[in-house]
Parts: C-alpha cells; structure tokens; sequence
C-alpha cells in the first residue's frame, strides 16, 4: 500500500511539473484528489488492509494529498505569473524609441504680413473692415470715378460675372462702403485687406493677389499725414533706417497722388539687381481723398479731407522675406512654406 502511494506521489509531481496550462493543472487535481480521484480511492480502501499497517498508511496518504494539494497550488501560481507575463510581452513597447513628431501646421507667409500690417496699423487707431471678393460695377469703378470708356479700367480689366458683377480688381471699393456706412460722423480710420484680382500672371503678377487699403477722413487731413503714416509703417515694418520715396502719379480717385517706393531692402539703396540699380522699390499707391470720391460717399469735401492708400500684400512680403518669384506664395510647395513662421 505504502508503495502504491510512493508511485502515485512520484507520478503526479511530475505530472504537475510538465503540466502546461490551468486546463491539464486542474485535470490532474480531479483525477488524483478528486471524489472519484486516485487517492481518494486509496484512502476508501484502507479499509481493507490489516490494522497495523492503517495508521502509518492514513497518515502517509493524508500527508500526500496535502504535498499534492501545495504542489497544485504553487503550480497554479507559476502558470498564472507565466500568463501574466505572455500578455505583457504581447504588449511591450520600446519606452526608449523617440515619439512620433506631431504634425504642427503653421500660417502661412502671407498670413504673417497680413497679421503684421494689422497690427501696426491697430496700433495707429485704425479699425479692419471688409468688402466683398465679388464687387457691382458701381463700387469697383463708378463710386471711385472711373466712368464707364476711362482708360483707367485696361489696366485692371478683370473678371466680369455679368455686365454689373465682377471680382474687384483692388481693394479700393471698400473705401466707399466704409464711408457710407460711417458718414457723417468722423473721424474715418479703417484698412480694408482682402483679395482682388486682375487679368495678370508673371513672376511680380498673379490673377489673384491681395492688398491692404487704408482710408482716413477727418477735419484737416493732409498728405504730411499720409507721408508720415507711411513712413511708421514702413520703419515698422522693415526696420527704422527705411526711407521712402513719393513719386507723382495718377489714380482717378485721388487728387493729387503718389506711388510710394521704399529703400531698396537687399542693397540698401546702393543700387542692385532687385531694384534695377535705382536704390528703390515700388510698394504701394496712394494719395488724397478725391472730392468727388468724397461726396458720393455722403461727406462734404470742403469740410473735410482724407487720404488713403493701398499696398500689394505679396510684393510686400516678397521684399520682407526675399522671395525671387511672387508664384512660390501660391504653388503649395511645404519646402517653400516651411521656412516661414
Ligand atoms: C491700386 O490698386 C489702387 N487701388 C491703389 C490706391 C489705393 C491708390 C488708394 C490710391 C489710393 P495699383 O494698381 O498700382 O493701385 O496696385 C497697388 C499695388 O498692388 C501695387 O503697388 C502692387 O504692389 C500690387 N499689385 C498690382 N498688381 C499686382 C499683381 N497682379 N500681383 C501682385 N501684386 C500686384
Ligand atoms: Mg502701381
């Protein structure tokens, strides 16, 4: 008897040993410690053998079933350790790998001049208002005299949607909206940025472009203010040695006006390739409020007076940023925008 129970131990600690999973490990523990189990099998037949042999039998047999009931155990634990260990594994990760970049998107260069030219002129008291991209006949040429047949208007021939709608051509109609709304009351301080669009495409030309207009309508507006807002915003914008330049011109909707140059960025007014050897550099149109552009606007023009100009936003930021080719602004290339912001 005492042998059988040596087999039985030796046999079902190996057993536990190789068992694999809790499936074979709970098997083993039915087949041998169960009701109809192995051992307890053993001990229902101590009945049969002979007295002197039972207690040493039951007590070997009770302190089997209590070994095997703690190699079970122990086994459990080592199975359930070795599971807990396989999930991990599955999941690990290297924490020492660097992590993916995010992604940050960033304005566009354009979108930082038009921000930075907002700002100055915030700054000087001006508001921002807006006008539409699709402008009446009336506000893009009429309200600012140039009639119908001016010659004004080849220069900006555009894109007609019918005879009375086309995509403004500059921002200038804005100045008109914005003095109906207000008038009469002064004083006028606003700049209008925004899209336009001309029949235009080159390396300094594209269809699509944008300005900044600027309109101030007050009691004894004269050009010395014009003059000197320019130059602030100049010597903000490119730094405090600029200098400009007016030269007469010709605006239907100004009397008297003037283009604006600023000292050539790249040579310093020296003279080079940028600035055709002349030192300067055009950036805008400007001049004083024509009486006519006054008054259909709904302000007396021998009470008041004004000024108002309006840059290109990408030959500004062309010359800010040294950009050769006004079309890179708009080809989408990421090696060309990246290097902005
Ligand atoms: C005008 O558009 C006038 N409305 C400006 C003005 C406003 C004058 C208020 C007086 C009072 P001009 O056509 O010159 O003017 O255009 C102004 C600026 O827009 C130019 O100096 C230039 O910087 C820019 N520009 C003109 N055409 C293009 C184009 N096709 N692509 C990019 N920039 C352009
Ligand atoms: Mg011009």
């Amino acid at each position: 008897m005492l042998e059988k129970l040596k087999d039985l131990e030796l046999e079902t600690l190996v057993k536990i040993e190789q068992a694999e999973n809790m499936d074979q490990l709970r098997e083993i523990k039915v087949r041998v410690l169960g009701k109809k189990g192995e051992l307890t099998g053993l001990l229902r037949s101590l009945g049969c053998i002979s007295a002197e042999e039972r207690p040493a039998v039951g007590k070997k047999a009770n302190l089997l079933r209590e070994e095997l009931e703690n190699a079970i155990k122990l086994k459990e634990q080592v199975l359930s350790d070795k599971m807990k260990a396989e999930k991990w594994e599955k999941q690990r990760f290297d924490v020492t790998l660097p992590g993916r970049p995010v992604l940050m998107g960033q304005k566009h260069p354009l979108t930082l001049v038009m921000d930075e030219i907002k700002q100055i002129f915030l700054g000087l008291g001006f508001q921002v208002v807006h006008g539409p991209d699709i402008e009446s006949d009336y506000y893009n040429f009429e309200a600012l005299n140039i009639p119908p047949e001016h010659p004004a208007r080849d220069m900006q021939d555009s894109f007609y949607i019918t005879d009375q709608y086309l995509l403004r051509t500059h921002t200038s109609p804005v100045q008109i909206r914005a003095m109906e709304k207000q008038a009469p009351t002064l004083p006028v301080r606003v700049i209008a940025p925004g899209k336009v669009f001309r029949r235009d495409d080159d390396a300094t030309h594209s269809p699509m472009f944008h300005q900044v207009e600027g309109l101030a309508v007050d009691y004894e507006i004269s050009f010395a203010d014009l003059k000197g807002t320019l130059l602030l915003f100049v010597r903000e914008m490119f730094g405090p040695e600029q200098r400009i330049r007016l030269r007469p011109s010709f605006f239907p909707f100004t009397e008297p006006s003037a283009e604006v140059d600023i000292s050539c960025i790249m040579c310093n007014g020296e003279g080079c390739r940028v600035c055709s050897n002349t030192g300067w550099l055009e950036i805008l149109g400007a001049g004083m409020v024509h009486p006519r552009v006054l008054e259909v606007s709904g302000y007396n023009p021998k009470e008041v007076t004004g000024f108002a100009f309006g840059m290109g936003v990408e030959r500004i930021a062309m010359l800010k940023y040294g950009v050769g080719d006004l079309r890179l602004f708009f080809s989408n290339d990421l090696r060309f925008l990246r290097q902005f912001g």
